[in-house]
């Protein structure tokens, strides 16, 4: 029996995911995804910071069985860290935040899906195994804040999760000129609250 190698990029970290990335999203999609408000300081600092925590060796002791699992929001996860919000998924990966809300639930975590959905709040959730939360943006107006609460509830989103530290859009240095802002058509893009 012949068997057909299958090429796939050997994938071991997130550098890893970030290299195929850039090698695959057209250079717009990729400083979003990749890019970081102003000229990125923040971002660096996170990533510093992050860099800077370590695992403490412990040898010669007893290792206790090992139990992840967590409430959050009223949720039971397996998996004790839940799927942030990422705004316009689609553009990434045809699948976008369906794919996304499904790959949570057979991690044994949760959702968060984004106010900027590329897929419909209600499909998102049918096509989900896990539990999913609706995170608002305040666009659009308390009318339409209410009206996707509403949807997201009677869908059968488990919680609601407020963004409050984005008034209005952030400058970024790096797309300056290559992604469109949200006042200048991008909505058109979108399929979740703002269609
Ligand atoms: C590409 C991208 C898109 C994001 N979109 C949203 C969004 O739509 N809504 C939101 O509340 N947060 C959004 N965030 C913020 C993330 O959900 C998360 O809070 C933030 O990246 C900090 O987590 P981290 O340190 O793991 O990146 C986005 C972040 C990134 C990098």
């Amino acid at each position: 029996m012949t068997s057909k190698s299958v090429k796939s990029p050997r994938v071991v970290n997130i550098e890893d995911l970030r290299n195929l990335a850039r090698r695959r999203l057209p250079k717009m999609v990729f400083d979003y995804l990749d890019g970081g408000a102003d000229a990125e300081v923040t971002l660096r600092e996170n990533c510093r910071a992050f860099e800077s925590v370590t695992f403490r060796p412990r040898q010669a002791v007893s290792v206790p069985a090992c139990d992840l699992r967590t409430r959050v929001l009223g949720i039971d996860v397996s998996f004790p860290a839940l799927l942030a919000p990422v705004g316009y998924s689609r553009l990434m990966h045809p699948g976008g935040e369906v794919a996304a809300a499904r790959a949570a639930g057979a991690a044994g975590t949760a959702y968060i899906l984004s106010t900027i959905s590329g897929h419909r709040l209600e499909d998102v959730k049918a096509g989900s195994s896990g539990a999913v939360c609706y995170q608002l943006y305040l666009l659009g107006g308390r009318e339409a804040a209410e009206g996707a609460i509403e949807r997201a509830r009677a869908a059968g989103y488990s919680a609601l999760v407020v963004t409050v530290d984005t008034a209005v859009g952030g400058m970024r240095e790096r797309r300056e000129d290559s992604f469109p802002a949200a006042d200048s058509g991008a909505s058109r893009m979108v399929d979740g609250l703002l269609a």
